[in-house]
Formats: C-alpha cells, structure tokens, sequence
C-alpha cells in the first residue's frame, strides 16, 4: 500500500461512521453510540464502558417499538413534548400556529475532529435541531449542546431547550446533589432514586446557585463511593438557572435531563436565529468518584480554566479586618502588612465607591463607581501606587451587575434595572440586578472593568461579586418578550465577560456571589478563581472544599485564612486554606508572633509546592462525612512529588486509629516522608516523620496521619528519593 492509500484508511478508520445510522461517539474509557431506526428516529443504544471491538457495534440492538409501530418509545436522543414518550421531554416549541409538538428525524451527521454534530428536522414544520457531541478523550469527558433554528413566519416559542438527555439500566440508582445555602456550600446528600422524578434546579437567575449547585453524581448500580463502582458525573456550564432531571421509568430506565432551567423561560425564538442551549459536560467513571473527579480536574485545567496554565496570586483581603471601614492610612498599612506576610497580592474589598451616597454599608452606592472623595482622597492611583511600593500587586472589589436604589446610577437610569412595574420591588441585601439582555447595560458594566483599568493599568486582580439573584423578574428592555429574560441576562454577562478577556487577558478575575452563590465551569472559562464559600470556619471548609473538588481543581477555589472559628489553631486554618488558592483575610496585628511566623513560613511552603497542591492528582482518603478526620492527598503527574494533608476535627475518645493508605504513587519507587509547616520550635510526632518508604508499602500498608486530638492538622511532603 503506498503511503498516501495508508493515510487514507487510518482517516477512514478514524473518522467515517460505522455506518450511515449508527453513530459512535468515544473517549479513552467510555462509548456513546447512537442509532437511527427505521423511522428515522435517533436513539441511544449504548452509553457505557468503551467497547473493545468496534465490530460488536453491529449487535447492539434498537429500542423495542411502542405502542404504535410507527414510533419508538424511550431511549430517543431528543424526544419532544407531545408526541409518545410518556416521560420528561428534552424539547418542546410552540409553532406559529399554536401547534404544541414537533417530530424529530435523522437528515445527516458529520465527525470532523474530536466534535459530532446531527441534524434532526421536523418534517412538518420548518424547524431544525442540531445535537453537538465533543469529547476530550484523554480526560474522559464528553460535552454536549444542542442548536435550534426555524423559518417560521410568527411567533415561535421554545418551552424546553434541554442540553443533553441520557439513559440508563441498572439495578438501582443513588443520587448525589449538592444542596447549597449562603456559607453552607456544596453540602452532599445522598438518595436512591426510585420510580418517578427528582429535580434540581435553580430559579434565582444571577446568585444562580445559592440553594442548589449545578453538578451530580449518579451511583449507576450501587451508591457512589471513591474508588469503585460506575458513576457518572455531570454538570452544566451556565452561569445562570439551570435544571436537572432525574426520572426512572416503567422500565426501571433512568433517564437524565440537564439543561438550562425552562422555568419562566418560555424562550420566542425569531426566525433564522439559532438558540444554542448550554453546555453539559459529563464523566462516565467504572471506578468510583476519586477517578472521575481527576478527569474533571485535568479537564477544567487543560480545557476550560480561564489561564488555568498561568500562575495564581496569594494574597491579603481587607473585607473582614476592616469590613467598610478604612481610610487611606489604614489600608497602605495593610499593604505593608501583606508584604510583611510575603503574599503576592492586596485586595481591597467592598466599600470604596459612591459620593452622593457613598458606600458606608451595604444599603447604598453600589452602580456609582467612582472612588468617594473623602474617604480616599488621592483614588485607586494612589493605592495602586503604595502597594507597588510595599512590594505587593493591587486588586480591586466590584459588582457590575448590581445597583443600590439609593445611588446616582438608580436615579438617572430607572429603566435600566429589573424591576417589576407597578409593583412592591422585594430587595435582596437592598439592591437590585441591572438588565444585562439591554446593550446600553452590557456597555455600561464593561465600563466598570474598563474605566478602573484605563486609569490604573496595573491593577492586576479583580473580584467581581453579585450578590443579588434576579427576583422582580421584569425586563424594560425585552417588553413583552419576558421569557428571555433569564436566558439573555446570561448571554449579556458572556458578552461582557467575552470583551474584558479580549481587552484585559491578563487580569486575573475571582467570581465570587456572596460566596459560591455563582460556581459553574462556563463562567471559570473568564475567571481564573472563584470563592467557595464566605464560610471560612476550617472545619465547615473541610465539607465545602471535599464537596468542590469533585468537579473544581484547587488552583480556581480561593480559600482564605481568617478569624471565623477561632477554637482552631491559626495552623489548623492555614493548613485547610493551603489545599486551595492560598489568602488571607484577617488582621495580622491580632496574631501572635509565633501565629505570624507560621504564616509567613506556610507562604513559603506553599509557594514551593503549589504546582503539587494544584496537581489534578487528587486522592480523597479519609472522608469527613464518615468520622472525624479529613485526609487528602494530592501527587503530580510524574508521582515523584506527593502532599498529604490530614486533620482531626473531633474524635471520639479512645477511638482506633487506622493506618491510611497512600494512592497514586509509583509502587516500585523510594518515598521519603516529611511534616512540613510546623509552628516555631515545634517538632514532629508523627511515627512516619523522616523515614522512607517504598510506594508499594505507602498504599499497601499506609501510614498513621491522624490523632485522637482535636483540630490538629498536617502537611506531609512525600519525596521520590
Ligand atoms: C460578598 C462576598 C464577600 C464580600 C462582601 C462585600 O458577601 O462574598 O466576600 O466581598 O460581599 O460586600
């Protein structure tokens, strides 16, 4: 065969579908195939562990038909509302003529790349829906969207615009969610799922995710657990209301449904435009959580993170030492505390704006962000200037999306805000959400980015906070369109967001909503961080940040020290906060010597093995769902480096304490043992300290990192000798 005919095979092996009707989309690990009935119906006939021979794709067998021969019944890759799934459509539109239903067929597909896409049509009406499947083989992770367009004359509306839907048969079904609350993040709860529906989902549009977070995991077979058993891990990438549904059958089939959320959403679609649905982004791990977690991880870091390759501040935030109450004397004092403490950055937190209603507290001035003259007479210029004399970067607070009644901004553009007419306005911490679906607002929020920016270059980070979810939900600007509301907000922020990163890549930007009130993957494709939780209690911080790094990589979960539970030791606090994106927020002043010394020297440590604490190599060892203590270990990619960090939090007296096992290391290879970070003149107890161990025995036999003490941490550096 000459080369050139060579060539041409490998693309036709690689590329050409199987066969015109059946359609197999796969990562390293996992296979989605998808066939074309007789009726021209596209259904899912696979979604599992990758098939070894290609050729056994030709057994798989199509979804029995249904009551009606013409029709299939389940597993249909889109069913639409009103036609013969009994079950939870994916889509549903309502036709100029008032017609509620549509009937989807298969015209064509096309793989080009890592990306499919297939073209399904209403044969009745000028409607098409095209569904888009990208994989990242390597890390296992298969994105999914859907695009919808019509040539209808008049009025057409989309009711459900879902994602993605997939199935699935096994004996039984555990759900995990992650219920949410203001400082009560990613809290874990587990539920079989049984005949009928589950539903999690959000409606509060901007803090989109303050009572509910936008990932799962479905135990498929037995409830999820870290290291074995079939899971699959979803989430959505919208920064905004999102829905997941969860439903088994007649059939005991399961069926999942992720998409933006339809509720008060009922979307008019004008002729030729496109609506693209959001993404949904899942893992299908065969052995437990722990793998799919560092698929999501590596993924979020070689795909997704905004600058994910790039480094990441340390830093000192104002916002509980001084809370609104600062001068200039007293923060470049704080700039000279932070340089003092060795962190990379200063954060000037809420409260330096507004001058006819000047930002005392949190009733007025958010919208009018100038700097108040007679707090801070000499502006940002100046701060920016002081800190880069004290040797740290500058960093500013702002909520673009947000306004006070009581400001400037709130007088002069009435129409500007969401707000219902004729009605009482219900306000959430006394402000309300700018309309981002008008252009005129989308300008006026970049101008916030753009404004600070032009007159100071080189602030180098900003938070950009939204504390606020969209309540009064009317729009001036769509008038009678309302049902976009929720839908156009997103996609005003993204073409905010699209124009800072386009004029600014180099700002580091922290996406933070009281919290983790805004905490998805698509808005992590423009920040570069986010807070998880304005919860920084060490203890609750262990169930928050085990509960994010299911999905997120540590290098995006900013995680500060500060004085919120100060029964734990200041080392207790850092060494939970050095798992994360390492800040402090707390006045140093109150700190002892030894407790400033410890900081100082943790910076170090941390600034010497971030690219380990950042590694996707995450291994969850001890939970603490399930007992007192709290064991993580993270290992980098050529597992010649290892961190372990291990915390008591309250053990029961007398308790056996078990060895605990290492993983991810290299069997065969020699592993010194170290405590790193301890306070001043302090030495180690722990029995491992300074010895050396093969990797076999490290995860085989283990080793004793927890105590019977309360609120006592570790940091354990494990060495390839
Ligand atoms: C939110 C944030 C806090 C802080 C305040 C300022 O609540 O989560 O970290 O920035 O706003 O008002």
């Amino acid at each position: 065969m000459t080369k050139r005919a060579l060539l041409f095979s490998y693309f036709l092996v690689l590329f050409l579908p199987l066969s015109a009707q059946t359609i197999s989309i796969s990562t390293d690990h996992t296979q989605l195939v998808l066939q074309v009935n007789s009726q021209k119906r596209l259904c899912q006939t696979y979604l599992g562990e990758r098939l070894s021979e290609q050729t056994d794709l030709s057994q798989l067998e199509m979804p029995q038909a249904g009551l009606s021969s013409s029709c299939i019944r389940g597993l249909e890759v889109y069913p639409v509302m009103g036609t013969e799934d009994y079950y939870e459509p994916t889509f549903e539109i309502h036709h100029a003529d008032g017609n509620p239903t549509s009937v989807l067929k298969y015209v064509k597909h096309s793989q080009q790349g890592n990306e499919t896409s297939i073209v399904l049509r209403d044969e009745v009406y000028p409607v098409d829906v095209t569904l888009y499947y990208k994989v990242f083989e390597r890390e296992d992770i298969i994105q999914q969207w859907a695009e919808i367009r019509h040539e209808e004359k008049g009025k057409v509306y989309l009711g459900r615009y879902a994602s993605s839907m997939l199935y699935f048969e096994a004996p039984n079904y555990y759900l995990t969610e992650f219920a949410s609350d203001w400082a009560k993040e990613m809290q874990m709860l587990d539920q079989e799922l049984k005949f009928g529906k589950k539903v999690v989902d959000s409606r509060l549009g901007t803090r989109a995710n303050l009572m509910a977070q936008p990932f799962f995991e479905v135990g498929l077979g037995g409830p999820v657990r870290e290291n074995e058993g079939t899971v699959l891990m979803g989430t959505l990438g919208w920064t905004g209301n999102f829905r997941f549904t969860f439903e088994v059958d007649n059939q005991h089939i399961l069926r999942v449904v992720s998409g933006i959320n339809h509720d008060a959403s009922t979307y008019l679609l004008k002729k030729s435009d496109t609506f693209r649905t959001a993404d949904f982004f899942f893992t299908l791990s065969q052995n437990g959580l722990g793998e799919g977690s560092r698929r999501f991880q590596r993924w979020m870091m070689n795909h997704q993170l905004h600058k994910a390759k790039d480094d990441r501040m340390t830093l000192l935030n104002n916002w509980e030492n001084t809370y609104f109450d600062f001068n200039e004397e007293k923060l470049v004092a704080l700039f000279s505390e932070a340089k003092d403490l060795g962190v990379d950055l200063f954060l000037l937190d809420d409260g330096w704006f507004g001058n006819k209603y000047p930002r005392k507290d949190d009733h007025a001035g958010l919208g009018d962000w100038q700097v108040t003259q007679d707090k801070l007479p000499q502006g940002i210029p100046y701060l920016v200037k002081k800190a880069k004399e004290n040797g740290v970067n500058f960093g500013i607070w702002i909520e673009p999306e947000m306004v006070n009644p009581k400001s400037e901004l709130a007088e002069k553009h009435p129409d500007w805000l969401i707000q219902l007419p004729s009605r009482d306005t219900y306000y959430f911490r006394n402000q309300m959400v700018l309309d981002l679906c008008n252009p005129k607002v989308q300008d006026f929020v970049f101008s916030v980015v753009d404004d600070l920016m032009q007159e100071n270059p080189e602030i180098k980070f900003m938070k950009w906070d939204c504390n606020s979810p969209i309540t009064n939900i009317y729009s001036p600007y769509l008038k009678e369109n309302q049902g976009n509301l929720y839908v156009d907000y997103v996609r005003g922020l993204y073409k905010v967001l699209d124009r800072v990163q386009a004029k600014y890549p180099d700002l580091y930007m922290m996406m933070c909503s009281g919290g983790g009130g805004r905490s998805d993957v698509t808005g992590l494709r423009y920040f570069t961080e986010f807070w998880c939780s304005d919860n920084t209690d060490p203890i609750e911080r262990l169930f928050i940040q085990w509960g994010y790094s299911h999905f997120m990589p540590a290098k995006a979960m900013c995680a500060h020290v500060t004085e919120w539970n100060r029964r734990a030791s200041i080392k207790f606090r850092v060494d939970v906060a050095f798992q994360g994106k390492l800040g402090f927020d707390i006045g140093l002043k109150g700190l002892s010597n030894d407790d400033r010394q410890y900081c100082r020297e943790a910076i170090k440590e941390y600034k010497r093995l971030k690219e380990v604490v950042w590694s996707p190599n995450l291994y969850r060892l001890v939970s603490p769902y399930e007992g007192q203590h709290c064991v993580v270990q993270r290992v980098n990619d050529s597992k010649d480096k290892s961190i372990v960090f291990a915390y008591d939090i309250h053990p029961r007296y007398g308790e056996s304490l078990l060895n605990t096992r290492l993983q991810g290391l290299d069997a065969s290879a020699k592993y010194k043992v170290k405590e790193i970070c301890l306070m001043p003149g302090k030495q180690s107890w722990l029995p491992c300290n300074n010895k050396v161990y093969t990797g076999d025995y490290l995860m085989k036999v283990g080793i004793k990192v927890t105590s019977t003490n309360d609120l006592v941490s570790h940091i354990i550096e494990v060495m390839k000798e």
